[in-house]
């Protein structure tokens, strides 16, 4: 497996400069002992240039933001554009995410920010993820429409070069033991792949990267990486704490040892 990714979402964290440019400081240490594993780490909008710059340039960290207009430039009040991202040496953008969903932004939107990314070349982190789940199954429908519509109008050939991050909202900011079970995740990663294989050809899916997140912590990180069939993880409360994100890369880094025994 290659292209293992723990994509940090610091969401409105830290509130200080200083203590933003630290906290990278401080994961940049603890990700170069684990150099199978690509961190990137998305910081709120404003700290994107110090974050930037204290992580230099080493192989296995990156660049991301939280969110991405669709517009390069214009009359967009409060937007970021991905020209100023692409300046600061941004290569990722998560799009989609469920607290933006939540405030309204609709699956056309997200299609038109995919699809501004890839044409600046900044890899798209696209969230989905139902909000419950449903006896009858309603809920995989939900994600079937979401990965529809996020694919809308996207060449065959740039759907390798998207990423989906499997984020059930029900999951999302509580405990490891909260969070999906391995099996579990195994299930819907396989769900997805298949929802994209029909859209295009099983080639096309079976080379398509999907993350999950919700609660991935230290504790779960491993088990979830080492039976959930995903390509890494998309992290929240435990990306701003660094010895709780090297607990994940760690376990990272060991489940992926024992897969790779298996093969
Ligand atoms: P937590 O890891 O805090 O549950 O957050 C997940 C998330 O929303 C990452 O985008």
């Amino acid at each position: 497996m290659t292209n293992i990714l723990a994509v940090g979402n610091w969401k409105m964290n830290p509130v200080k400069k200083k203590d933003a440019e630290n906290l990278a400081k401080d994961i940049k240490k603890v990700a170069q002992k684990y150099k199978k594993v690509t961190a990137v780490l998305c910081p709120p909008a404003p700290y994107a240039d110090v974050v930037g710059g204290a992580l230099g340039r080493v192989k296995n960290l990156a660049l991301g933001a939280q969110d991405m207009s669709w517009q390069e430039k214009g009359s967009r009040t409060g937007h970021v554009s991905p020209l100023m991202l692409k300046d600061l040496g941004a290569t990722y953008a998560i799009i989609g995410h469920s607290e933006l969903r939540e405030l309204g932004e609709t699956d056309e939107v997200i299609n038109k920010k995919i699809r501004t990314a890839l044409l600046y070349g900044i890899t798209p982190i696209v969230c989905i993820g139902e909000r419950e789940r449903d006896e009858n199954g309603f809920y995989l429908g939900v994600i079937h429409k979401q990965i529809e519509s996020a694919l809308q109008g996207v060449l065959k050939k740039d759907f390798s070069s998207i990423i989906f991050a499997y984020e059930p909202i029900w999951a999302i900011g509580k405990s490891a033991r909260d969070a999906m079970t391995p099996h579990d995740l195994y299930e819907m990663s396989l769900y997805i792949k298949k929802t994209i294989a029909g859209l295009s050809s099983k080639t096309i899916a079976m080379n398509m990267r999907v993350l999950y997140g919700g609660s991935v912590e230290g504790e779960n990180a491993g088990a979830l990486f080492e039976g959930g069939d995903v390509n890494g993880f998309l992290i929240g409360h435990a990306s701003i704490v660094p010895s709780e994100f090297e607990s994940v890369l760690e376990n990272m880094t060991a489940a992926l040892k024992r897969l790779e025994k298996k093969e």
